[in-house]
């Protein structure tokens, strides 16, 4: 196995460069809607809008389509795992069926729209598969297959699979698709410009005034005003209604390897076992495939990720033999407490916000089914997937509870324990190069990084979003924050929300 050549950087990044960034604002801008935030969710929500006459402004705080969006492994799929029988058991069956018919019309769309506007973004229709291999758990699937099959997908139960190892049983979904995210999402944004809607990248929002109209302020001190403001910056920044209490942050790691064509297993595959394996292939140089696995989920700050990429290092060469790793990188995903992602207006004074979160890794047909559902909600339309995703539910509390306490348990821990001055180091001397810890310096606590060439960096290290203390991941090189995942660099640069502020520079 050869892990070392391998770029750490996405694929679908290093693939799908972008040119010049689109400009920051250079004054105040007045716009229908203006949109935080430009992944996928963002970036289809400004295209359904300004598609259906809105005035739009989409505001990034880095570059379009490279932060969750361009991590993810860009899988189109109805199927999400074990959700159907999940979704008929604590909401009933006609929530099944919604959530079957939203994710497959948003499936629809994308076909629709990389056909209307021609994008060559690698768009393959292939099957999706749900898989264990641990006999024991067959019965989950059965009944898994036919939640599904009973909320309108095609799915069947079966026992082969294309993978090279065997499994005990499997849920295929047929007609689904797998494509190159930023190849899509770039030709998107453009065509969103010649729509009339302005893309300013570099553009981090930091304030968030509620009313008739909306304000919105940027870093450098500009304004948007907005009628209606959409916030789709994957952990929402702006959260009136504590939704921080219903979504929990994971990482999750991703290994992408050259397989010669006839190794490809023809489909896309996830399964819950061994902390979740996901597969899929996509086209590569020389005719070969590129085979992509995903997996080790851990919450941000609480793991050694290097340990854990080496270990799904290990199990992809298990199970496909020798690889010679081209590129690793890693995503992050909100899991909201019950499953099903919030998309809909949040409860301010004049229902002029409206949110797009919790997507819980799968995050491309709910960006795009959420573009439709909040240009339907904010043009007055009805819709009647808006009750399944309203972020104000309430009716799924009880049935959320233990999800929602184990979550809030392990915030309080850090909310806590945090603020001990006990169990943290006094020292710099043990942070290999590479490295970093949190150290008490005169009785603050300080992230302090020691980098290649044995110089230090010290950060404050309570986030700026409610205060939990980071923790160093080495693979990454970022600090983590474990308590809603915001993610920073060695200078204390944000990285990823929902901190907006970054850490502040301390002198060693
Ligand atoms: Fe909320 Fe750090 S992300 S306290």
């Amino acid at each position: 196995m050869n892990t070392f050549a391998a770029e750490q950087r996405s694929y679908w990044i290093a693939t799908a460069p972008q040119g010049e960034p689109y400009p920051a604002p250079d004054g105040d801008i007045t716009v229908d809607v203006a949109v935080i935030g430009a992944g996928i969710a963002g970036l289809s929500t400004a295209w359904e809008l300004a598609r259906s006459g809105r005035g739009v402004a989409l505001l990034e705080a880095g570059r379009i389509a490279c932060g969750v969006t361009g991590h993810t492994t860009a899988k189109l799929s109805a199927l999400h795992t074990l959700v159907y029988e999940r979704l008929r058991r604590t909401r009933g069956a006609e929530a099944a069926r919604l959530y079957a018919d939203s994710q497959t019309r948003a499936l629809e769309r994308a076909a629709a729209i990389v056909d209307e506007l021609g994008i060559d973004c690698d768009w393959e229709e292939t099957a999706a598969y749900t898989y264990v291999e641990d006999p024991a758990r067959t019965p989950e699937l059965r009944a898994e297959a036919e939640a599904a099959r009973e909320a309108g997908l095609a799915a069947d139960y079966v026992t082969g699979t294309g993978l090279p190892f065997d499994v005990a049983g499997a849920v295929r979904v047929t007609g689904q698709a797998q494509f190159h995210p930023r190849k899509y999402l770039l030709a998107l944004a453009d065509d969103l410009l010649r729509q009339g809607a302005r893309i300013y990248e570099n553009t981090r929002v930091v304030g968030l005034k509620e009313g008739e109209p909306c304000r919105l302020t940027t870093e450098s001190g500009a304004t948007v005003t907005a009628r209606d403001v959409v916030v789709a910056t994957h952990y929402p920044i702006f959260d009136r209604a504590l939704l921080f209490t219903r979504l929990s942050p994971r990482r999750e790691l991703v290994w992408a390897a050259p397989v010669p064509a006839d190794l490809d297993p023809q489909g896309m595959f996830i399964t819950p076992e061994q902390g979740t394996r996901s597969v899929r292939t996509a086209p590569y140089e020389d005719g070969r495939r590129l085979l992509i696995v995903t997996g080790e989920h851990f919450g941000p700050g609480t793991a050694d990720a290097e340990a854990r990429f080496e270990r799904l290092a290990d199990w992809a060469v298990e199970r496909f033999g020798k690889l010679d790793f081209a590129y690793r990188w890693a995503t992050q995903d909100n899991d909201s407490t019950d499953s099903v992602p919030l998309v809909g207006p949040l409860p301010t004074p004049g229902r002029h916000t409206y949110v797009a979160t919790g997507f819980g890794g799968w995050g491309l047909s709910s960006s795009i089914m959420a573009g439709r559902l909040l240009t339907d909600l904010i043009n007055g339309r009805d819709s009647e997937w808006s009750g399944l995703y309203d972020p104000r539910r309430l009716g799924t509390v009880v049935r959320e509870a233990p999800a929602f306490l184990k979550h809030q348990a392990h915030v309080a821990r850090h909310f806590v324990g945090d603020r001990l001055p006990t169990g943290w180091g006094a020292s710099t001397d043990g942070i290999a190069p590479g490295d970093g810890a949190v150290v008490l310096v005169g009785g603050h606590h300080w992230a302090v990084h020691r980098d290649d060439e044995g110089e230090l960096h010290a950060v404050a290290a309570r986030c700026t979003h409610l205060g939990c203390l980071v923790a160093f991941n080495r693979a990454e090189r970022t600090w983590e924050c474990p308590c809603h995942g915001s993610r920073f660099d060695p200078e204390g640069n944000v990285v990823q929300g929902p901190a907006i502020r970054p850490l502040e520079h301390r002198d060693l």
